[in-house]
């Protein structure tokens, strides 16, 4: 989770190239998905140019309460809206989606972990059906009794159900994630408790999270794709630019998705660790101060091995992408 004040301008920068690649609409929306709080969306509001901030409709999508005190242009949903033109952004949204858990037996078969409300497990039922199916192409067991993985497809299902929201515009997912080539041997079922690590029991006394498989939420959106059903293409994702059957029933654009690293993306913006020249400490020492304090943060939310290894999905819809070499630059 990274609200911080520098993020939320990276996801303003986004907004404006997003907003410029539409050609500026009288109305501009930004989506916050599973908005916590709604700390980004506040954020966003607050670090964009004024001509930009006046036409933008803020949703925070949230499966919780609004809080108290919201700015009230922020619109408070727990789904997002219908048809969205401008940028819908889930910051560590997808991580937070339930998944079931497989284990492999001493027979070598995948089973479905069950788990007891004190968090002691047990071996259920082989995996089967979608799930098989998710399985072996998305993150295949060898018959190794005690391998485990994390069955992403309801990720899937609510990545591709959010994108097609989507009329123009893009969409960005952002979590700790990895691909068929760096599935964790073991899972990454985690529980966390007051943003301390714990055992993931399911007794709502922590928040339970696992890493995602992200390289499977972008193929979910892949033309012709139907999450959970043997519909979705066997390799590329979301690599072709044929249309996709918006919800309204129109067909639009649904150009590739791509994946890259949170230190990729922020250079992309503009945004890196670089230290202020020395001279400016003598011209304009509060500036120089301030330029300090944003390499700072910006050497954290980038740094490799740390958060610079978050992973961005992002999926243009009838924009070209905006953190490509060459995107217009916002007006
Ligand atoms: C890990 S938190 C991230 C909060 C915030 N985006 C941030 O980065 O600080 C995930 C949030 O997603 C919300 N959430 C989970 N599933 C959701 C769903 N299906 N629809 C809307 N919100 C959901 C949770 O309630 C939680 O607030």
């Amino acid at each position: 989770m990274h609200a911080s004040p520098l993020f939320a301008r990276a996801v303003a920068r986004l907004l404006c190239r997003v907003d410029a690649a539409l050609g500026q609409p009288a109305v501009l929306d930004f989506v916050d998905m599973g908005a916590g709080h709604g700390e980004l969306v506040t954020g966003v509001l607050a670090a964009l140019p004024a001509d930009v901030a006046a036409r933008v409709h803020g949703y925070a999508v949230e499966i919780a309460g609004r809080p108290a005190g919201l700015d009230r242009r922020i619109t408070w949903l727990n789904e997002p809206p219908e048809s969205v033109t401008g940028l819908l952004f889930a910051n560590e949204w997808l991580d937070n989606v339930p998944v079931d858990v497989a284990e492999v037996d001493s027979a070598g078969v995948p089973r479905l972990v069950l788990v007891a409300a004190d968090g002691s497990e047990q071996l259920g039922k082989p995996v089967a059906g979608a799930d098989q199916d998710w399985l072996a192409r998305w993150w295949p067991l060898p018959a190794e009794e005690g391998l485990r993985a994390e069955i992403g497809l309801p990720r899937d299902q609510a990545w591709s159900s959010a994108v097609r929201r989507v009329a123009r515009g893009l969409a960005v997912a952002v979590d700790y994630a990895h691909t068929v080539d760096t599935r964790p041997p073991f899972g990454t079922l985690t529980g966390f408790r007051e943003g301390r690590e714990t055992a993931p029991v399911p007794d709502g006394s922590c928040d339970i999270t696992a890493h995602v498989a992200l390289d499977a939420c972008a193929a979910a959106c892949a033309p012709g794709a139907v999450p959970g059903t043997r519909r979705t293409p066997p390799d590329a994702p979301c690599t072709s630019p044929t249309g996709t059957q918006h919800p309204s029933g129109t067909a639009r654009a649904l150009p590739a998705a791509r994946l890259l690293t949170q230190r990729a993306a922020l250079h992309a913006l503009d945004i890196n660790g670089a230290r202020p020249p020395l001279a400016l400490a003598s011209t304009d020492p509060a500036a120089y101060v301030r330029a300090l304090t944003f390499a700072g943060e910006a050497a954290e939310l980038t740094a490799p091995g740390g958060l610079g290894d978050f992973a961005w999905l992002v999926q243009p819809a009838g924009i070209p992408n905006p953190l490509e070499p060459g995107a217009p630059p916002p007006a």
